[in-house]
């Protein structure tokens, strides 16, 4: 019997981060070829995590510019994918999450008519303008999907609710995989200022921020707010990896450079990260991969924006929402700095994000669907 062609697209970092592990599981079966498509939406972070992951893709698209617009990724990607697509005769895509380039890649399979697996499916805030365009994304891959691997029971119930009905899956979140393939207790970083930090002696507040809906006055806010809290609190140490998006970078130069305390780095490689967020105290961030990391760790999460896609850690109580004004992110983050019971109410490991076999679970699904297994994996519980 023919190997079955199983092609996985992604562009950007945190997409990369959460689809090297399941190249890696497709790779690993005998049945399946897996082939690995890169937008490269992003370049420099996108490469870091590959070299980490060691994962070589068989296409690469190259499209990033500086200061891409949401048009130009779409459409670059949707061009490039042409030929891709034609070449390497996949008979099932996989998109991730809610990028443009996980919205291009789906509608590309779509027009040649490539089924379509959507990892990380069925996350809504069911407000279109925020996370902007994420959420707009995710929803147009949901009506183009063939399979749907949900990271939780409440993300099946979301998809279901829109009269999705077939093909989906609860499978937990890749991150997941990917984390345990990272942190190490006896871990020595390679950026060697992580190494000097100092641990236990200080509270290391890890931070990220880059999210589109917050340019402008938010990102103003958030930087303010970071340059407060660093200003106010002498046992606090921040460090942020500053994103290479320029809009964030001359956000970060404007109002937060300079401050006292606060160590301004690149973008960190995923592992390096991964065990920095280990040995942090708190982290403050817009991003949505780390309010998955980091409950998975025991670190309280602030989220700097409205809303969040994952209510599953803010149930648990590791994950709080603070908004984007400045104040509330200051008095909410120097509560957790500074009232120890209010910090050990939300410092406990919770998993609501799986058990690091959401690999397994959607190759065992995907083989399911294709008639080479005669069961699909177990949904995760
Ligand atoms: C993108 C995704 C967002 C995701 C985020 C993860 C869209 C619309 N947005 O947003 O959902 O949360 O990635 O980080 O898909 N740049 C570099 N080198 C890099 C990466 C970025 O120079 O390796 C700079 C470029 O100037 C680029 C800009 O950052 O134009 C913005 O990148 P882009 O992918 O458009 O937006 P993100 O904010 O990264
Ligand atoms: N990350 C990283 N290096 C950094 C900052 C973040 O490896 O310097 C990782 C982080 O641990 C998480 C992912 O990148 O796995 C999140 O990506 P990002 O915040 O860019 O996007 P989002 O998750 O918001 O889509």
């Amino acid at each position: 019997m023919n190997k079955l062609r199983i092609m996985s697209v992604f562009g950007t970092r945190p997409e990369a981060i959460k689809m090297c592990p399941l190249v890696k599981e497709l790779a690993s079966r005998p049945e399946i070829e897996s082939l690995c498509c890169v937008t490269a939406q992003h370049r420099q972070m996108l490469d870091s995590v590959l070299e980490v992951f060691e994962v070589k893709p068989d296409w690469d698209l190259d499209i990033m510019t500086p200061r891409q617009t949401l048009s130009t990724i779409t459409s670059k990607c949707l061009t490039g994918m042409d030929e891709a697509i034609d070449t390497l005769k996949p008979d099932m895509i996989l998109v991730h999450g809610d990028t443009s380039t996980t919205f291009a890649g789906a509608l590309s399979a779509f027009y040649h008519q490539v089924k379509v697996g959507h990892v990380e499916a069925g996350l809504r805030t069911y407000d279109k303008y925020s996370p902007f365009p994420e959420e707009m994304n995710r929803k147009l891959v949901s009506s183009i999907a063939d399979l749907y691997f949900c990271p939780t029971v409440n993300n099946k119930n979301n998809l279901l609710r829109e009269n999705i009905t077939e093909g989906l899956f609860v499978t937990g979140n890749t991150v997941i995989d990917a984390l345990k393939t990272t942190v190490r207790e006896d871990y020595k970083f390679s950026t060697d200022e992580l190494n000097h930090l100092p641990y236990g002696e200080k509270k290391i507040v890890l931070v990220t921020c880059h999210r589109r809906e917050n340019y402008g006055e938010p990102m103003k806010n958030i930087m303010l707010a970071l340059r407060q809290i660093a200003e106010e609190n002498p046992e606090v140490e921040l460090v942020y990896p500053v994103h290479l998006s320029p809009v964030v970078r001359e956000a970060v130069d404007i109002y937060l450079r300079g401050a006292p305390r606060v160590h301004l780095i690149d973008p960190l490689p995923a592992d390096e990260m991964h065990n920095l967020m280990a040995r942090s105290y708190l982290v403050l961030t817009d991003s949505g991969g780390l309010q998955e990391e980091a409950p998975a760790l025991g670190k309280p999460v602030l989220v700097m924006r409205r809303e969040t896609e994952r209510p599953e850690a803010v149930a648990a109580g590791t994950v709080k929402l603070c908004g984007v004004v400045q104040d509330d992110i200051v008095t909410m983050a120097e509560r957790l700095i500074r009232d120890k019971s209010a910090y050990e109410k939300m410092a406990h490991a919770v998993n609501p994000y799986g058990d690091g076999q959401a690999c397994r679970r959607i190759v065992d699904d995907i083989l399911w669907y294709f008639g080479r297994r005669e069961q699909p994996a177990e949904d995760l519980a």
